[in-house]
């Protein structure tokens, strides 16, 4: 296949691009290094399967030969990121995936949309399950992301209805490994950069608040599967182990032997209280589960993060 991996500098994007590539895929990664880094494919410099293209998707963008997929993780995604760049986020979402929606169509390809489990807001069931439609404040401090993705899965079944564009579309829980940012905001690296720095470990609230956490490669084989299946989705990608903050800061602690301990911190708005993956969908249509527990995945992700922090 040649694959259109739009975003494909960024942390998912880039692991993305390096798991396409190894199955022998051809890569074009389109990307204006707004939250990614060209370091990210950097290895990739001399793979003659892979193209790097320094592009806006909300910009014109031509890509000439054929293309099988073309695969949407353009947007800043960490809280961070998002609420630093506003606009930009609500045009990449927007705009963006229009464009990207046109080029698929254009090309006759396969258009694979990066959602996010965001789309549940704060939700009130739990598990969330692909059924679930949602508890999200739409003027609300991150609704700038939210609303952006939701629009983005209304484009994509859009198109899917008027003109058949075969689709695919990802609703993916809070991932991490090597390459995510070290101070993008978000809970796993910033608890392993604080706790390689020595430094206690910020909790916001009383830390009885959940998260579940999938491992990059686990993730991405996700994303794989369901490229590869006739599932339109929307799926949910994510690992169903749910931790507090208290239990994840307590394994960084001791992963990184860090005696610092913890600082409490009011909790910011719409930080939703608990969000867990339901993963029945994956399993039964995908045959997809994650493989690599939280341990495991931490103990692989604090050497990049101590890495990043050298340099
Ligand atoms: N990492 C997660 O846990 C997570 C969770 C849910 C959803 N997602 C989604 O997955 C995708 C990738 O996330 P990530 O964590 O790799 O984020 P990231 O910020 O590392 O990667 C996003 C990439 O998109 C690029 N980009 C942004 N706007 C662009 C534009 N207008 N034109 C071209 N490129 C543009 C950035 O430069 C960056 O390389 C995003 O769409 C995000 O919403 C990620």
């Amino acid at each position: 296949m040649r694959v259109v991996v739009a975003g494909g500098a960024g942390f998912l994007g880039s692991h993305l691009c390096d798991a396409l590539l190894e199955r022998g895929d051809r890569v074009v990664c389109v990307d204006n290094f707004l939250t990614g880094s060209p370091a990210n494919v950097g290895h990739l410099a001399d793979n003659d399967d892979f193209e790097l293209i320094d592009a806006d998707v909300c910009g014109e963008l031509r890509i000439d030969g054929p293309v099988d997929a073309v695969m949407n993780l353009a947007s800043p995604a960490s809280p961070k990121d998002y609420y630093a760049l506003p606009l930009e986020t609500l045009d990449v979402g927007s705009t963006g995936t229009r464009r990207l929606l046109e080029l698929a169509r254009s090309l006759d390809a396969t258009f694979f949309m990066a959602s996010t489990s965001e789309v549940y807001g704060d939700p009130v069931e739990h598990p969330q399950t692909e059924e679930y439609w949602g508890h999200v404040n739409p003027i609300g401090e991150r609704s700038m992301y939210d609303e952006a993705k939701r629009f983005s899965e209304a484009l994509t079944f859009t198109y899917h209805r008027t003109f058949d564009l075969p689709i695919r579309v990802v609703r993916i829980f809070n991932t991490y490994g090597p390459r995510m940012q070290p101070d993008d905001g978000r809970v796993v690296s910033n608890f392993i950069t604080q706790a390689l720095r020595g430094e206690p470990l910020t909790i916001y609230g009383d830390g009885s608040q959940t998260r579940s956490f999938c491992y990059v490669d686990d993730e991405i084989r996700g994303f794989l599967a369901l490229l590869d299946s006739d599932e339109t989705g929307p799926i949910n990608i994510g690992n169903p182990g749910e931790f507090t903050m208290l239990e994840l800061a307590d394994l960084v602690n001791e992963l990184t032997s860090n005696t610092a301990g913890l600082v409490h911190r009011g909790l910011p708005s719409d930080d939703p209280q608990q969000r867990q993956p339901d993963i029945t969908r994956a399993r039964n249509l995908l045959g997809w589960s994650p493989h690599v527990d939280l341990r495991t995945g931490l103990e692989r992700t604090i050497p990049y993060i101590a890495s990043v922090l050298r340099d």
